[in-house]
């Protein structure tokens, strides 16, 4: 078992004390990590005292403990989960063999590849909700805001901790480069264009933490089982910290919801906007404006790269070991539309290991499917017949097979002008836009919440609603 430092600079259980080279480049990226922290981090609180957990161990006990720290003072940490000696490699060429801590041959490049567009969502997310605190609901929110920051920034160490460990110059040179772009700089934007579309206010935060940390869970499920075991424990250790981003997500929306049916009913309108709500004929816009974004996340549906990285075990499926059988050939048939010999979109049957991003993009839609079936059914216990529905994975596309063809967000085939003349009906108008920005304003006081949203049902570590989440 590895040691656990808590008291160094950098609280890790990797063992940097026995690793000069590598705890001097980290030591370097810690001067530019917290240069990008003060300028690209929160806006407006480093002095504020939050009720934040943070990792003293890696087991399930140790790896949340609660306490108010202040921005300013936040040590982030390097954290695996434990080696386990007996563990074989789940899948792959090498699947049944020992895992090992060297890089597949021949994968140099596309490891670094991997960690660094991986690495690049986590500070590219801070960046996009930076400026939230300002306008947060409630103290609550507002300490979970800032638990998202702090960790989303730990998954930064995380990857960029494996590239120094792996790649040595290479990888402190692409750690650099983590901290120089920016999301939405023209120049030096982000890798993923998701993570370059501005969170301006609370309720696109609430539909990313639900669709882009959900599709961060799927990626890092899929790298839990990876061969290359630095990787996998690495993911296993993120994957406690991602659930809780996706709780914040789901739930947020949850309490829209709620509080758009209990002023629905009080008034007897689906027009709540004039009484500081948000329509649900909005919120369905935000979900049909963000999906697609996070759906693209997943890459091409036939992807030669996933099959590679597959083939040398380091990114499976999710669930890997426990959900199937096969873990060598994946030549089982999966059924997709895919452009024919003229071209049209035909279903055909492909083998399972040419369409791993599609297999792995539909168990992220499996879950977010059930997760808008439970707001339905809030809405239906309100008496509210209004459905939110998830919009067709083929609508408004911008990567894979079907960023050149047209479909409504239901699904159905159109051509390129009803399209574009429905996009307008489908994607938020200029006007809700800016009524949901109009209804941002902060709620400090502790156990108070803003009107258009519900208060949440119970609190954080332990403490109540009304618990001061967040000392000013
Ligand atoms: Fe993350
Ligand atoms: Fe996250």
């Amino acid at each position: 078992m590895s040691s656990f430092d808590l008291k160094g600079v950098i609280p890790n259980n990797v063992g940097l004390d026995e690793k000069p080279e590598l705890a001097a480049m980290l030591g370097a990226f810690r001067e530019d990590f917290l240069g990008w922290w003060g300028e690209m981090g929160p806006e407006g609180f480093d002095h504020a005292q939050v009720w934040l957990r943070t990792p003293t161990g890696v087991d399930a006990k140790g790896w949340a403990s609660y306490d108010y720290v202040a921005l300013a003072d936040y040590r982030w940490g390097i954290f695996q989960a434990e080696r386990d000696p007996d563990e074989l490699a789940a899948f792959g060429a090498q699947a049944g063999t020992p895992k090992s801590d060297c890089i597949p041959a021949g994968f140099r490049e596309a490891m670094i590849k991997l960690l660094v567009t991986q690495g690049d969502t986590e500070p590219g997310s801070v960046e996009q909700s930076r400026r939230l605190g300002r306008i947060a609901p409630s103290l609550y929110d507002l300490r979970n805001l800032f638990q998202f920051h702090v960790e989303e920034g730990r998954h930064l160490w995380a990857m960029v901790h494996l590239l120094g460990e792996h790649f040595g110059k290479d990888g402190a040179h692409e750690s650099e480069g983590l901290l120089e772009r920016r999301s939405g700089d023209a120049e030096n934007p982000r890798i993923l264009q998701a993570f370059n579309s501005p969170v301006t206010e609370w309720l696109s935060f609430f539909f990313w933490c639900t669709l882009a940390d959900r599709d961060g869970k799927y990626q890092l499920l899929a790298m839990s089982e990876s061969g290359f075991d630095p990787l996998a424990r690495t993911c296993r250790f993120m994957l406690f910290e991602e659930a809780h981003h996706m709780f914040m997500g789901d739930d947020g929306l949850r309490r829209v919801l709620q509080r758009t049916a209990d002023l629905m009913i009080e008034h007897d309108t689906d027009d709540v906007a004039p009484h500081g709500g948000i329509n649900l004929a909005t919120f369905q816009r935000y979900l049909n404006y963000w999906a697609p974004q996070t759906i693209d996340l997943f890459g091409n549906e036939v992807s030669d790269w996933a099959e590679r990285l597959f083939d040398a075990g380091i990114k499976g499926r999710a669930y890997e070991s426990i959900r199937y059988e096969d873990h060598v050939r994946l030549d089982d048939a999966v059924e997709i539309s895919l452009p024919g010999e003229d071209g049209a979109l035909e279903m055909r049957s492909m083998p399972q290991r040419r369409v791993l991003n599609e297999v792995l993009r539909r168990d992220y839609l499996r879950e977010l499917d059930t997760t808008v079936r439970r707001w339905n059914r809030m809405l239906r216990k309100a008496g509210i017949a209004t459905e939110i529905r998830l919009p067709d994975s083929r609508f408004n596309r911008k990567i894979g097979t079907y960023k050149s063809s047209y479909f409504t967000p239901d699904g159905r085939p159109i051509n390129k002008l009803a399209y574009e003349a429905g996009l307008s009906d489908w994607l938020p108008s200029a006007a809700e836009r800016k009524h949901v920005q109009s209804l941002m304003t902060p709620v400090f006081a502790p156990g108070k919440v803003a009107g258009w949203i519900a208060p949440p049902s119970r609190g954080i570590g332990g403490e109540a609603v009304d618990f001061e989440y967040v000392k000013l």
